[in-house]
């Protein structure tokens, strides 16, 4: 995990806002992460010191919800669907492709800190199949030159 040390007095104000409440640790976490747009390993610690909790506790609840991640993301999060449908079509080759143009796997982020990547089970238009988000948008019909085109646009 990032060990990057992180300004800790966000998040002593979150948490005591909370104060009392012992049923808010995934809404601290969702806070956490606007905050920090991820939650960082000293963050997690400091919410457990203040809260009296295992930080083992929070890690488990932060992998458990996909929603929170443990490191930091490009400025492009790229979620490619490996689901039924976009993986009958070719998602292995789009993930290629984003292999050569970005030199990144699932989970991992660019050199650059632009673009990181997370395969995903089913984006919900199968129609479009095989399919890849960046950020809000969405990318349909896409064959590897297709997906490599969209992403030396972002790059630009
Ligand atoms: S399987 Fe890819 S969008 Fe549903």
């Amino acid at each position: 995990m990032n060990k990057t040390e992180h300004d800790l007095g966000r998040i002593r104000e979150i948490v005591a806002e909370y104060e009392g409440d012992e049923h808010s640790l995934i809404e601290i976490l969702q806070r956490a992460q606007e905050v920090y747009g991820y939650l960082p390993e000293d963050v997690i610690y400091e919410i457990a010191r203040l809260k009296a909790i295992a930080p083992a506790k929070i890690l488990g609840v932060a992998t458990f919800y996909t929603q929170f991640r443990l490191a930091p993301v490009g400025k492009y999060l790229i979620m490619l669907c490996k689901g039924t449908a976009c993986h009958v079509n070719g998602a292995d080759g789009i993930e290629n492709a984003v292999f050569e143009e970005l030199g990144i796997r699932d989970g991992e982020t660019s050199d650059d800190g632009l673009f990181t990547l997370k395969t995903v089970a089913c984006l919900g238009c199968c129609s479009l199949s095989p399919v890849m988000m960046i950020n809000e948008e969405t990318y349909g019909s896409l064959t590897p030159e297709k997906a490599k085109e969209i992403l030396r646009g972002y790059k630009a």
